[in-house]
């Protein structure tokens, strides 16, 4: 058994791309979707990289891993550049998703439409509640999470997305990979133990707030540990010390 609980993703390869590059190519995917939207069809890397707050040599060495060089005095074509990219993350093909948890999160996920237009179908919702099992959500109706074996296997479910609270996280993960589910994303507060061979992304927004109120407090020029808007820092209590604590282990580092 190994835990996530440093992200295996900053080094090491994944079939000869670095896994840092891997980590930046969905970075780059948005800005060239973003540049498409506004009819761009070349761009040079020194643009594209703007765009995708990178700096161009670390843009064009990691699209060198991909076999995209662009061309001298011209740049990248941009929709070539989206499909190479999207074919690299495996976003050619339809990846169907599970929820399991149909709260204010699992509903909030499922109703976002940016999934669907990036190839993750969202395949099934599942709860616990007899109050929301066979409710609809997005179109779908919720099923009982004892239905979680059979959904996986009738959609062939790929990736499982754990929205439930973190007391039946590691159950509920549990049973995905039983099920045969080898990524999983994770948004419940807690590190999750799996199997070699299960990948597991977690998604911390609370550390990211931290990241920004970081960078805030630098701006503002205040000292760490004072207080924004006057407080005094004997007020760091409760929420506040537990979050200082914390490891700030953002996948976003992979991303700088
Ligand atoms: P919620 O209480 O609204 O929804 C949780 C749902 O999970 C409920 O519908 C409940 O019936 C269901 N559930 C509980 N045990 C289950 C089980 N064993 N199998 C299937 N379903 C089960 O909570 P909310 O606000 O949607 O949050 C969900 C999780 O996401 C929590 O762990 C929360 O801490 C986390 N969260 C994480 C965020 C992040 O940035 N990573 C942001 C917001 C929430």
């Amino acid at each position: 058994m190994h835990s996530n609980a440093m992200p295996p993703e900053i080094s090491g390869t994944s079939g000869g791309i670095p896994e840092a590059t891997v980590a930046r190519l969905p970075v780059y995917l948005r800005a060239l979707y973003g540049l498409a939207e506004r009819g761009i069809s070349t761009v040079a890397s020194e643009e594209l990289a703007a765009a995708a707050g990178v700096n161009s040599a670390k843009l064009r060495k990691d699209l060198s891993h991909l076999g995209s060089y662009g061309i001298r005095g011209v740049g990248y074509d941009v929709d070539y550049l989206v499909y190479q990219v999207s074919r690299t993350l495996g976003l050619t093909q339809d990846w169907p998703v599970v929820i399991v948890g149909a709260g204010n999160l699992g509903r909030a996920l499922a109703n976002y439409g940016g999934f669907v237009s990036r190839g993750f179908t969202i395949s099934a919702m599942l709860d616990s509640d007899p109050a929301i099992v066979g409710t609809r959500i997005a179109g779908l109706t919720v099923r009982h999470v004892d239905e979680l074996e059979a959904v996986v296997a009738r959609h062939k479910v790929a990736i499982g997305v754990i929205a439930v609270p973190a007391s039946s996280a590691q159950a509920v993960c549990d049973r995905l990979v039983a099920a045969g589910v080898t990524s999983i994303l994770n948004f419940a507060p807690l590190v999750l133990n799996v199997p070699e061979g299960v990948d597991v992304r977690k998604v911390d927004l609370s550390i990211e707030l931290q990241i920004l109120a970081f960078h805030a407090q630098r701006r503002s020029g205040a000292r760490p540990g004072a207080e924004p808007g006057g407080g005094h820092p004997g007020a760091l209590n409760g929420m506040h010390a537990a979050a200082a604590r914390q490891p700030v282990t953002s996948e976003l580092a992979a991303q700088a």
